[in-house]
């Protein structure tokens, strides 16, 4: 059985590797008081048979964005300047279950979160930050754009919240 919850001391006794290390040293080191302190939430896939135990986390906050870089051309008119967003900080899979559908699986549900996050707050959609190629890729597949005029790395990416209720919707309950 997978669950997602909120991290807990629990999780920093697993075995954990996404083949990452600065990922890896952020779940170990920063996730837990970082989400105890609010300055960003950290959600846990765990499974309750087998190795691994943690499967993948995802971390998700607030952020500003600004109106010319994040949003299409056709919704920029009359919205404001800078505005707010969610932030999905990571997201990373342990190397033993890449590929099996996990990180898909978080990032619907960090996309569940944001859309119920946006009726309570402002919130114009989702900013990631893509640190290279394959993880740009990875998001791309999942609706996400370059912000415009991004041509470095990490890559500025984001994905508005019409296109997330409408993934979340797709999604077979
Ligand atoms: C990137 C990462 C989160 C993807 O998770 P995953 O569990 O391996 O990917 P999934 O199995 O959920 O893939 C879901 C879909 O995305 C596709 N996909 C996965 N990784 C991809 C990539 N690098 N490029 C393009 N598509 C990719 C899969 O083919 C699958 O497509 P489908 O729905 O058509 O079958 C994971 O590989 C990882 O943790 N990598 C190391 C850390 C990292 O790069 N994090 C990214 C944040 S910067």
């Amino acid at each position: 059985m997978f669950s997602i919850n909120p991290i807990t001391d629990e999780d920093l006794k697993s075995d954990f590797s996404c083949g990452v290390e600065p990922l890896d040293r952020f779940f170990f080191d920063h996730a837990l008081p970082n989400h105890q302190r609010h300055f960003g939430n950290t959600f846990v896939l765990r499974q309750d048979e087998g190795a691994p135990k943690v499967v993948g986390y995802y971390t998700l906050t607030m952020a500003t964005v600004e109106r010319d870089a994040a949003l299409p051309r056709v919704l920029r008119q009359n919205a404001p300047k800078l505005h707010g967003a969610a932030l999905l900080g990571r997201l990373a899979v342990d190397k033993r279950a890449q590929g099996q559908m996990r990180g898909k699986r978080m990032l619907l549900d960090a996309f569940e979160k944001c859309l119920h996050a946006s009726e309570l707050l402002g919130c114009s959609g989702i900013f990631t930050e893509a640190k290279d190629e394959s993880a740009s890729q990875f998001y791309k597949k999942h609706g996400f754009k370059p912000l415009d005029g991004a041509t470095s790395w990490p890559l500025p990416m984001f994905i508005h919240i019409k296109t997330v209720a409408q993934l979340v919707r797709a999604v077979p309950k």
